[in-house]
């Protein structure tokens, strides 16, 4: 948590616009990467696995937005709740259950722990750690499931500090074109 400033939940696109904006000042769990940053290569992964998929690539440029506003533990529903009257249900929900795609993967896949930043397993257990086999069922059932992988998987290699992908102004058509 920081100076930056708290929102319940954005009124209108201007004010995220602006936010994110704000999150290019806003340093992310690597060092040399911003949030917006983190949030841009999220965006440009999703773009790579689903080009025509507008909503999917604007959740990734979105999932991270409640850093900052929040404990780590409820970034995803924050960040859900702030998108409230702008963003459809389905960029909502994505947001609001995408460590529950961590928590899945790691439940179903050992071997994947391994490979999270020492921020993502420290951040595990607050998550709330490994699922049982109710919650396993309950995510592999969910809607959108294939999708929040797909957000997990492009969080993953959205890491980069440096790396050439499209700025923001790019994204604002789009952001507008899903709003609600
Ligand atoms: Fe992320």
């Amino acid at each position: 948590m920081s100076n930056f400033p708290k929102i319940n939940h954005f009124e209108n696109i201007e004010e995220l616009e602006q936010y994110l904006l704000i999150m290019k000042n806003m340093v992310c769990e690597v060092e040399g990467l911003s949030e917006l940053d983190h949030g841009l290569q999220t965006a440009c992964e999703l773009e790579i696995m689903s080009p025509n998929d507008k909503e999917l690539q604007i959740a990734g440029l979105l999932h991270d937005i409640a850093h900052q506003q929040c404990h780590i533990r409820d970034h995803e529903q924050y960040g859900s709740n702030m998108l409230v009257k702008i963003m459809p249900y389905r960029i909502r929900e994505l947001i609001a259950q995408h460590a529950n795609a961590k928590r899945y993967l790691v439940s179903v896949n050992k071997s994947y722990y391994d490979k999270l930043t020492p921020t993502s397993k420290a951040s595990f257990e607050d998550q709330g750690g490994l699922m049982n086999e109710d919650e396993i069922k309950l995510f592999e059932q969910h809607e959108f499931r294939d999708d929040l992988i797909k957000v997990r998987v492009a969080d993953d290699l959205a890491k980069t500090p440096g790396r050439n992908v499209h700025d923001i102004e790019y994204w604002l058509n789009d952001l507008r074109k899903v709003a609600i």
